[in-house]
């Protein structure tokens, strides 16, 4: 359940500390990496050489120490876990982290993620209770993380009530559990990249999409439980372990290569910048600097989007919309002339708004009947958000 889930533990100071050593037993048990990082308190509690020898790798507990930096700084940190459980999460931490606090490595990678966060309690049944707690819960329920327990019973103090950090079990089977099967046993298409039009064997047109977004999706998708084909044009990315990779350089190929599986996939995301236009008539030398003329005649490509969602056989149909004005406009437009089952929506233009070449991006979803927002994150983070609504709306079309 938990393959190819990168999970950041994060242990701060608490009784229960010795149950999130059980913890990164289970998540790894079910196939997660995970990674540590304990507070000074935590390690008063269970040594870091436990957790070092459960996740098998070293434990991080300084924001300042240069051998952990060399080997992940804190921002590596938080860009590699998938998930961020705090474990136990006392009130001192739930307080820091709330209120936006980095005194120390654990609230720095909270501030730093970008991936999902979630936190299980561990205090005081009086502590739990106490407004100032349940004034920093509810911020930090605001910041969208997910609280997992706490559960009611005996305490280490000898009182009973609620408090007492999940099971860790619990824990595990809900994070790995959450978008983590969304799409399981479904096939997904996805395009990505730019393509290069070819003027002569060393000239093309191109554009300057990176295929960031279209690769964190297909990340997304597998870690969704999907079968993912990804059609890729030109770029230096790594293909994604357990991803099907058809490369392709012009949009012709790309259009031959999803056009062919199309029917065969339950969802196509067509994230790829493709070419609309292409060099008419490519000269098969190299054109001389003096040849080179000053007009290029441009031929329409074949648009995949519209091909795809015109099949008779057709995949639930998501295209993108790349805008620099009338963002809405133009992407219901396409919505509706190209008969999509969902657009996302992005500008393009400048680079503060994400979109082309940008490690952020902030999508605006558009269906029939509803629409959804997704605020400036990662790509990565994004990238999840959206399989998540695609999800939703694909069950609710073959369900309904
Ligand atoms: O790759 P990155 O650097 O991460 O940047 C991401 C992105 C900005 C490229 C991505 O988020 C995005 O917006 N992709 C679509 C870009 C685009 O071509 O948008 P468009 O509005 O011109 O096209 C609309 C849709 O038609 C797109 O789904 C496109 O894939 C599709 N299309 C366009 C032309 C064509 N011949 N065939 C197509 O299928």
């Amino acid at each position: 359940m938990g393959s190819n889930k990168h999970i950041l533990l994060a242990v701060s100071g608490g009784i229960a500390a010795y149950k999130s050593a059980e913890l990164v037993r289970v998540m790894r048990k079910s196939g997660a990496e995970v990674r540590v990082v304990m507070t000074q308190a935590a390690t008063q509690f269970v040594s870091p050489l436990t957790f070092q020898a459960l996740s098998g790798h070293p434990v991080h507990t300084d924001i300042l120490n240069a051998e952990a930096e060399h080997a992940m700084d804190h921002i590596s940190l938080a860009r590699w876990a998938d998930a961020m459980i705090i474990a136990p999460a006392t009130a001192n931490t739930i307080a820091k982290c709330s209120l936006g606090m980095a005194d120390d490595l654990l609230s720095t990678l909270y501030l730093a993620a970008k991936c999902a966060v979630y936190m299980a309690p561990s205090m005081n049944q009086a502590m739990w209770h106490h407004p100032a707690t349940q004034e920093n819960i509810a911020r930090l329920l605001s910041h969208g993380v997910t609280l997992i327990g706490p559960e009611a019973g005996e305490q280490a103090c000898g009182e009973t009530g609620l408090g007492r950090m999940s099971d860790p079990i619990i824990i595990c089977e809900q994070v790995l559990a959450e978008s983590s099967m969304l799409l399981n046993g479904l096939k997904v298409l996805i395009s990505a990249g730019p393509t290069r039009e070819p003027l002569d064997p060393v000239r093309y047109i191109t554009n300057r999409s990176s295929g960031k977004m279209g690769y964190a999706l297909a990340k997304a998708a597998l870690q969704a439980g999907a079968q993912v084909t990804l059609v890729t044009g030109p770029v230096s990315l790594a293909v994604p372990n357990g991803v099907e990779a058809v490369k392709v350089e012009t949009a012709a190929q790309m259009y031959q290569a999803v056009l062919a599986r199309a029917s065969d996939h339950d969802i196509y995301i067509g994230a790829a910048a493709v070419a609309d236009y292409s060099p008419g008539d490519v000269q098969p030398e190299k054109i001389k600097k003096n040849q080179l003329q000053t007009t290029v005649i441009l031929n329409k490509t074949q648009d995949i989007l519209a091909d795809v969602a015109l099949l008779k056989v057709r995949p639930f149909t998501v295209g993108f919309a790349a805008e620099t004005e009338n963002l809405e406009g133009y992407a219901l437009g396409k919505l509706n002339a190209k008969n999509l089952d969902m657009i996302a929506a992005n500008w393009v233009g400048q680079s503060s708004q994400g979109g082309f070449d940008s490690d952020q991006n902030a999508l605006q979803l558009f269906w029939k009947g509803g629409q959804k927002t997704l605020p400036m994150v990662d790509k990565h983070y994004l990238a999840k958000q959206l399989i998540e609504v695609i999800a939703e709306r694909w069950d609710e079309k073959n369900t309904a």
